[in-house]
């Protein structure tokens, strides 16, 4: 690591897989890179990167912008003040761990911290409190995996306002970029070569833990998405004999229409790829048991501390768990009866296909509608201003959720807005509304020919579940509180009188009488 006397532009610490390709997405976009790791080989390995992009790329100007530390004391000499310093570290106890090294090192007040991990959003909140006294913690919640690290990813910042002014060009530079007129993404993968027209996917999402709840919530929608596409599988593979191959060029087709999105063709590309030990489609030998690392889980966990009904992304949550308990369904397969097999027609299967593409996206709609209206109650209850035409904008590329299919969100959001309504659900936008209402009976066929033959498809089906609860101007829930009147004096509330009037019928007594609470 060769000596310094410039000063660097930005620090980046932590040269995983995120934090290299950030630290060279900056460099690409002409900010100079002071960048430290505890393993010296991530160090080195950003450098000759660097070193090997340069020499591919189209740049004219050669000169290396990344700079090897050998420690958070060089790291802070070496960089501009105010100094912007990005966290590319895993979330929890590494970025406090991190922090107080760097206070140890000597970081000053005016220099700014940005936690680009999947942080938990109420330890930003805190860390924001924690730290005020020896730097500003701001966060920025980063979405697109690796590629998008390194060629423009979706970016949700939140925290001091401040902070942001200073940090906003860097962020727009590396973020992802959409063309305006389409509302399409502007594809980029080429070391040295950053694309610098087109609408930036990041913006100022609010307070400090704003940015990092909507991440948390993306990647709720992000697991449902995944599930419901999962479940297409299955159902066409179990269900209608279609093989990987077969399912693939169906993704493929799909990918051209209302289903568009980053993640139908990745699916596509993994179901096409062959095993290269054994020759069959590597997905038949991938291990049915789902990992996951907890953003799912928090989100349906907010939403039921909020009371904010998100089946679909719960079940994507829950589906993941029993896809673990691989010995249970091993042994119960064998103990469980379910329907008889029946070979299906070709005309079933092609009918049944129609209906399955509109049930995934009634369910997609179900599922963006759950996240969008948590985030709305989480806001009002943190007393957060969130922009949801421009959250829907900046998913439209870079995150892993892209889809043209966030155009469409956008767009209802903006129309709300110009009517001066406020879109408490999505489902209450026209374009959803209708859609929904052409293609909710094939989502209903798709649905019950699930539970004819006996396979799962909970985000389906919940999701139609969702929709038939909303539409619902009527509940059970009338009997529900006659239940906890019952067994508990828990009083209900009258049809026909001001709302707020509690009631309690004595049911034990003979005479039953009601009593006003
Ligand atoms: C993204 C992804 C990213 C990551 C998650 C999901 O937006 O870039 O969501 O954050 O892939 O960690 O991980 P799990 O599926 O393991 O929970």
């Amino acid at each position: 690591m060769e000596n310094h006397t410039k000063l660097y532009d930005v620090g980046v610490i932590g040269l995983g897989v995120m934090g290299k390709n950030l630290a060279l997405n900056i460099a690409d976009n002409r900010y100079s890179v002071a960048a430290f790791d505890l393993d010296s080989v991530k160090v080195e390995g950003v450098l000759a990167q660097e070193k090997a992009d340069r020499a591919n790329s189209k740049q004219t100007e050669q000169s290396l912008r990344v700079h090897g530390c050998n420690n958070l004391s060089e790291m802070l000499s070496s960089l501009e003040k105010p100094r912007v310093i990005v966290l590319s570290v895993p979330a929890g106890a590494p970025v406090d761990g991190v922090c107080s090294s760097l206070i140890e090192a000597g970081i000053e007040l005016d220099d700014i911290v940005i936690d680009t991990g999947n942080s938990l959003w109420t330890d930003t909140l805190d860390r924001e409190g924690r730290y005020a006294d020896n730097f500003t913690f701001f966060s920025s919640a980063v979405s697109g995996g690796e590629m998008g690290a390194r060629f423009g990813p979706s970016l949700m910042p939140s925290g001091n306002k401040k902070a942001w002014d200073r940090i906003k060009p860097i962020w727009e530079a590396i973020a992802a970029k959409v063309d305006a007129k389409t509302g399409l993404p502007i594809e980029r993968q080429e070391p040295g070569n950053p694309v610098t027209e087109g609408e930036p996917c990041t913006t100022y999402i609010g307070p400090a833990g704003a940015g990092h709840y909507v991440k948390m919530v993306h990647n709720g929608i992000e697991y449902a998405d995944m599930q419901l596409i999962c479940e297409a599988y299955q159902l066409l593979s179990d269900g209608f004999g279609m093989s990987a191959d077969e399912i693939a060029n169906l993704f493929e087709r799909w990918n051209q229409g209302s289903l568009n999105s980053y993640l139908m063709e990745i699916s596509a590309e993994v179901l096409k790829q062959a095993d290269p030990l054994s020759g069959k489609p590597l997905v038949e030998m991938i291990l049915d048991k789902a990992g996951q690392k907890g953003t799912g889980l928090w989100t349906a966990v907010s939403s039921l501390q909020i009371g904010c009904p998100a089946p679909t992304i719960a079940e994507a949550v829950y589906a993941r768990a029993v896809s673990t308990q691989k010995s249970q369904r091993v042994q119960l397969s064998q103990l469980l009866s379910g329907p008889q097999a029946v070979k299906p027609s070709d005309e079933e299967r092609e009918a049944f296909i129609e209906q399955l593409e509109s049930a995934l996206y009634c369910a997609k709609v179900a599922s963006y509608a759950q996240g969008f209206q948590l985030m709305a109650m989480n806001a009002k209850e943190r007393n957060w201003t969130l922009e949801f035409a421009e959250i829907a904008k900046i998913w439209r590329a870079g995150c892993i959720i892209r889809a043209t299919f966030l155009q469409s969100i956008t767009q209802a959001y903006q129309s709300a807005e110009r009517s001066g309504v406020e879109l408490e659900n999505l489902l209450m936008a026209e374009t959803f509304s209708q859609a929904l209402s052409t293609k909710q009976l094939d989502w209903r066929k798709a649905v019950s020919t699930a539970v004819l033959k006996g396979i799962p498809a909970p985000c389906i089906s919940s999701a139609l579940a969702y929709y038939d609860s909303y539409r619902c101007e009527t509940l059970p829930a009338n009997l529900l509180q006659g239940q906890r009147d019952y067994f508990g004096a828990h009083t209900f509330e009258r049809t026909d009188k001001p709302a707020g009037e509690k009631y309690h019928l004595n049911w034990s007594s003979v005479k039953r009488e009601l009593d006003k609470v």
